[in-house]
């Protein structure tokens, strides 16, 4: 299986109003399925305030007006399913927005049906002064708790002020959430992506953080939480009724744990969404940028895909909704194509499956806007005003041009047209200004480009077992410019080879490996691939059959 995520404000415009829609997603899913994925993830379409774009859902059971309607979703669905691709939902379970109904009525008083559905605690006193329960810090916008006068209690948000954490210790909250999965499985969608989901069981005592990275001194106590196994468990029987898919995303869940919720006889998740892959060019969040390794890059891949062999399964990604566009990070603009390429044959043929991002497919790279008032996305703006205060502005805003997720979020490049083609008015956010050079309709037409190399990827995994299910291993897991590694089943071996590199490398086959017998199957560059032999960020699958 492979699937195509779709961030929907930024997809296409189908009712010229400048922002993405279901409208735009019908007329695109052609193209979606001629992509060769299976299914397609909606990041939430739901009614939102936006604070966190579609994170901060107000009403579980319809579509945000701005994206259309259930009716149009439901067009979608049909139509999704008739093309052979599986549709699934974002299920953001962890916290609600502060305008859910359920929050207005929690927070009006101590004493309503609703009053526990949150978690709420009394103040701290320190003589006169009203302090927080405890120490930890919001990841989005400063400390974790914010009062409120009507119950004279503060409630907890990990995320944003505007994303109140819901108290998943309450059966009657896991109850909404198991009706909330009826109600889209019922209509049809086959499964759903879980958000932070490792997030929703905390710590009964709720305990002081060590205050060492501001944003993340709770983390030890809301993630990977004392109860998150039977809660898991208690949404995968639901999930078990329609034999729905689950993906759940788990920041910085430690393998060991991943296998407790991948495996056995609980296996509550199909798929688990790691970070280790994100952090070849950061230390644990994205704002704090380090130069790019290949051998971290390399080290988390092996991990995981050592860890999880014969026992589990992998997603496979290298971008999303939340990071920066990894051409931008992990390759090179200026080898723009060979890098993009190059890049969709590091992961794709890893054993699990892979995901692709929307606008991913044609090599769109992170946008570099002249102020922070250009921006949208929350975290962003709140980390430049809230990091770093001592350095000159410009030099800020150029952590923000390498670190913001709104490089992702820039509305796709459908051709060369105003807007990108993504809509006939101005977009409700900026569009990159290399549209003219990298995009859809340009792609199309040229058989090197970027969109048709991921779509012979895609196709080359699906033909063989080896691919799909053989086993990983790595080579030369110590060369800083060469990522290597081989994919075996029965009689069918393929080394996947790629530079990572400006310049020309060299490498040899590993031991048990002749060159006669084998055969270029794919290869990012026209003519006159070379075995041993790497131009600029080249990549080679190579192929050995013993008969
Ligand atoms: C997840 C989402 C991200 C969101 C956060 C809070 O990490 O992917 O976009 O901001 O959860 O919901
Ligand atoms: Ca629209």
């Amino acid at each position: 299986m492979s699937l195509y995520q779709i961030w929907i404000r930024s997809f296409a415009d189908g009712n010229s109003d400048g922002i993405g829609d279901l409208y735009g997603v019908y007329d695109k899913l052609d193209y979606i399925a001629s992509l060769g994925v299976d299914g397609i993830w909606f990041s939430p379409i739901y009614p939102s305030p936006n604070a966190d774009y579609g994170y901060d859902i107000s009403d579980y059971r319809n579509i945000h007006p701005d994206y259309g309607t259930l009716d149009q979703f439901r067009k979608v669905l049909d139509r999704a399913h008739e093309l052979g691709l599986k549709v699934i939902m974002d299920l953001v379970i962890n916290h609600t927005s502060d305008e859910h109904p359920w929050f207005l009525e929690s927070r009006s008083s101590r004493d309503n049906p609703y009053s526990d559905y949150y978690i709420w605690r009394d103040p701290k006193w320190k003589g006169e002064s009203k302090l927080p329960p405890n120490n930890w810090y919001s990841q989005f916008d400063g400390l974790a708790w914010e009062y409120c006068p009507e119950r004279k209690q503060y409630y907890l948000h990990v995320f944003a002020k505007k994303q109140p954490d819901l108290n998943m210790d309450n059966p009657k909250v896991r109850e909404e959430v198991k009706d909330i999965m009826r109600f889209w499985l019922d209509m049809g969608v086959d499964g759903f992506r879980e958000d932070v989901i490792t997030y929703i069981s905390k710590h009964p005592q709720l305990p002081d953080g060590i205050p060492f990275l501001p944003a993340i001194n709770g983390m030890p106590f809301y993630k990977d939480g004392p109860n998150l196994l039977q809660y898991l468990r208690e949404f995968r029987a639901v999930a078990r009724e329609y034999g729905a898919l689950q993906i759940g995303e788990a920041p910085m869940t430690p393998i060991k744990t991943a296998l407790t919720y991948l495996t056995g006889e609980d296996r509550v998740l199909d798929m688990m969404i790691q970070f280790d892959t994100m952090s070849a060019d950061c230390f644990m969040t994205d704002y704090i940028h380090l130069p790019f390794s290949l051998r971290r890059l390399k080290h988390a891949f092996s991990k995981w895909q050592r860890a999880l062999d014969g026992k589990a399964w992998n997603a496979l990604y290298l971008e999303n909704h939340d990071h920066p566009r990894v051409i931008s990070r992990y390759g090179s603009e200026e080898y723009w194509r060979e890098s993009g390429t190059m890049l969709a044959a590091a992961y794709i043929f890893q054993q699990g499956t892979p995901f692709l991002y929307q606008g991913q497919e044609i090599g769109m790279t992170n946008i570099r806007l002249g102020s922070i008032e250009d921006y949208r996305d929350a975290a962003t703006i709140n980390t430049y005003h809230s990091f770093r205060l001592r350095q000159p502005k410009e030099k800020r805003l150029r952590h923000i041009h390498i670190s913001s997720r709104d490089s992702a979020r820039t509305p796709v490049q459908w051709d060369d047209s105003e807007h990108a083609g993504f809509s006939d008015v101005e977009p409700w956010f900026a569009v990159n200004p290399n549209y003219r050079d990298v995009n859809v309709k340009k792609e199309e037409a040229d058989p090197l480009s970027i969109l048709n190399f991921y779509r012979r990827c895609l196709r080359l995994r699906k033909e063989s077992d080896a691919l799909l299910q053989g086993s990983y291993r790595e080579y030369l897991p110590r060369h800083p410019h060469i990522y290597l590694y081989e994919r075996s089943f029965q009689n069918e071996r393929f080394l996947i080879v790629c530079s990572f590199s400006k310049k020309n490398q060299t490498w040899k086959l590993p031991k048990g490996y002749a060159s006669d017998n084998c055969s270029l199957v794919l290869c990012n560059y026209p003519a006159k691939a070379k075995l041993g032999q790497l131009r600029p960020y080249e990549t080679q699958v190579l192929r050995w059959t013993a008969d």
